[in-house]
């Protein structure tokens, strides 16, 4: 059994699949240094189950985990993996706690990072069924979430702070009707930046919202501000001219 499914990972699995092939396949290090067995067994399943097809190459790699670009049935894919390892249990348990709709489950400091996971998907979910241009969540098993390759063959959508506009003011009233509708749906983002906004086809896509959290969260009030503050910074960076009260009024939070 161990041996079929490192056979079948070796054929999935394609971003180390070169410096693999020098190597007996018995050698846990030639790809355990990249993921470890727990994620090697999240992705069998994702594999033997048809969500994906084929994982490609990393598009980015983080601290907390790394995204690849994947192939499944119906086009590309990013997978995101939370790296089991390097997770900081209070740091997350903070945007946990006081979620109801993570109230049931029980945490502890091996899942975590699971939970977290999860959360990633129920509030890409939660925005995406109220119309925020988020990546369509697709699936999320162990520490592996998998959702919509924003991108194309050649490459994945840019960051926002890496694009020049053409019409930046345009532009900026764009971001503004995601920030109304992701408070519609009743989700503070908790980390919007430009460093977590794509841009494809002109458009704004949302990302990275494992940390969001519903309105009535100890830490929304505070969320908030700080989002508010940094997309000022961003729309005035666009040519705006706008000032927080403002877009709190925009936005309407007040
Ligand atoms: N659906 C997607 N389509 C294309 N690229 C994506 C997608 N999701 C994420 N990326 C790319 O992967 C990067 C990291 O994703 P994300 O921001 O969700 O993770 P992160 O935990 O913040 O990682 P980091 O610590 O590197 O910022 C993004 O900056 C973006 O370039
Ligand atoms: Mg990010």
């Amino acid at each position: 059994m161990k041996r079929q499914v490192d056979e079948y990972l070796y054929e999935k699995i394609v971003p180390y699949r070169e410096e693999r092939r020098e190597k007996d396949m018995d050698d846990r290090k030639a790809y355990g240094g990249v993921f470890d067995k727990r994620t090697l067994l999240a992705f069998y399943k994702l594999l033997k189950k048809g969500v994906i097809d084929i994982v490609e190459f990393p598009i980015s790699t983080g601290k907390e985990g790394d995204v690849f670009r994947a192939v499944g049935k119906e086009g590309f894919l990013a997978v995101k993996v939370y790296r089991m390892t390097t997770i900081n249990y209070k740091g997350l348990s903070r945007f946990i706690d006081g979620d109801d709709r993570f109230a049931h489950i029980h945490k502890t400091k091996d899942t975590v990072i699971l939970i977290w996971a999860r959360k990633e998907f129920r509030n890409l979910s939660d925005y995406y069924k109220k119309g925020v241009n988020v990546p369509k969540p697709m699936a999320v098993w162990k520490n592996i979430l998998v959702m919509d390759y924003i991108g194309d063959e050649v490459m994945p959508a840019p960051l926002l702070k890496d694009v020049i506009q053409d019409t930046p003011r345009e532009f900026a009233f764009l971001l503004i009707e995601e920030m109304r509708k992701m408070l519609k749906a009743k989700l503070i983002h908790g980390d919007l930046s430009e460093y977590n906004i794509l841009v494809w086809d002109e458009k704004p896509y949302i990302i990275d919202v494992a940390q969001a959290v519903p309105l009535d969260h100890p830490l929304a009030d505070d969320l908030l501000l700080r989002d508010v503050r940094n997309m000022v910074r961003v729309l005035n960076k666009l040519g705006l001219g706008i000032r927080e009260k403002e877009l709190m009024k925009e936005i309407e939070v007040i």
